[in-house]
């Protein structure tokens, strides 16, 4: 059986690593790495391959930055010679960027079969671009395998036939327990300076937060504040990094700016807050496996089980946020939600050895 993954963005490489590792176990199955090349910087990229331990991909589309219609349709573009040449048994895409949807649509087009990890995620809000990826994928997708019972919920009221839907647990959370222990013997919190249970750790990339100036300077007016309370450390997103004004500067004067940290820094950083401040899906997710409190700055979210089953709390009223930021304190970690076990890269691998969800 040979299979193409196809990867591009940070968050997707936490996901293809179980993945991997689980389907390397199998004699028979042939395994091909696609990056996209839609993050390209080492700290958003290499840093990652090499902190997770995954093959060097095999073939980089080396597609960049561009606006959304531009870096799809690149993808598309070179990604479909590699599927007509590789001919797989199936394409695995990750998560909600624009190379999953890139790809899909190339799969979909060519009779290819798809694979989605992290299906049936929603967060209700069309404005996202990540909400589109992920309407788009599912509905080309032949293999949903879903990271929370929501999302099987999701996907069958949107009508999507049982037999392509499978919970298989969150595959993030697999890469968390395994890298936990490399990253906590890193010492990069202790080389800052950061005590356990002591600090606030900031990222924001989301466009709803960054591109928007009022709300991108009262967001760093109010990290300026709790940095009053507590250290604030904040590895800042080139996105993000690109719009601060010379004035958000000055209001984050007290806030320690770093650049994008790799995997187990951010790991490290993240096991050992008082208090995450991010938009990330991903930190909240991790800080929900990890028991620490995560204010999400975002009005909604995809991922509901993180607020009814973990530490997630959405702020919807910025002027809310240093108190509950300087208020916040770490509790007795509660049971993970279901399938956040870490063996979910292996039902992954299970499901695609199994063909759960084969075109009729
Ligand atoms: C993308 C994903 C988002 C994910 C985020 C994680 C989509 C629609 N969005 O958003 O879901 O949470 O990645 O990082 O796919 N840049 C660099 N170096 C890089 C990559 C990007 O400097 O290696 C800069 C460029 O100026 C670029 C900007 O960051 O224009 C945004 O990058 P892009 O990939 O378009 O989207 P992200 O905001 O990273």
């Amino acid at each position: 059986m040979k299979i193409v993954h196809v990867v591009g963005a940070r968050p997707n490489f936490m996901k293809l690593a179980p993945v991997a590792r689980a389907l390397a176990k199998h004699a028979g199955v042939t395994q091909k790495i696609v990056h996209t090349g839609q993050h390209y910087d080492e700290a958003m990229s290499e840093s990652f391959f090499r902190d997770l331990g995954i093959a060097e991909p095999d073939l980089n589309l080396e597609v960049g930055s561009a606006s959304h219609a531009v870096q799809t349709a690149r993808i598309m573009e070179r990604f479909e010679p590699v599927v007509v040449q590789e001919r797989p048994d199936w394409v695995v895409v990750y998560g909600d960027v624009n190379s999953t949807v890139a790809a899909a649509l190339v799969c979909s087009k060519l009779g290819t079969r798809l694979c989605h990890v992290e299906a049936g995620l929603r967060s209700g809000d069309r404005t996202m671009p990540e909400e589109i990826n992920r309407l788009v994928t599912d509905r080309l997708a032949d293999l949903l395998l879903t990271p929370s019972m929501d999302g099987d919920d999701n996907l069958l009221r949107e009508g999507v036939d049982p037999s392509r839907i499978q919970f298989v647990g969150n595959v993030m959370v697999d890469t968390l327990l395994h890298a936990l222990p490399a990253a906590q013997a890193s010492g990069f919190r202790a080389q800052l300076g950061l005590d356990i249970d002591g600090y606030a750790l900031v990222t924001l990339h989301r466009p709803s937060n960054v591109d928007a100036p009022e709300r991108l300077h009262r967001i760093c007016r109010a990290l300026g504040e709790i940095a009053t309370h507590m250290p604030v450390v904040f590895p800042m997103h080139p996105r993000t990094s690109s719009r601060l004004t010379e004035r958000d500067r000055q209001s984050l004067a007290g806030v320690k700016l770093l650049d994008p940290t790799p995997y187990h820094a951010t790991l490290d950083l993240t096991s050992g807050a008082r208090v995450v401040i991010t938009d990330s899906g991903g930190l909240q997710e991790e800080t929900t496996a990890l028991g620490v409190p995560c204010l999400t700055l975002r009005d909604n979210t995809e991922r509901p089980i993180t607020v009814t089953q973990g530490t997630n709390q959405l702020v919807l009223d910025l002027s809310a946020l240093r108190d509950l930021a300087v208020t916040s304190r770490r509790r007795e970690k509660a049971a993970p939600p279901q399938g956040w076990d870490g063996r979910a890269g292996e039902r992954v691998a299970s499901a695609l050895l199994n063909g759960v969800g084969n075109r009729g």
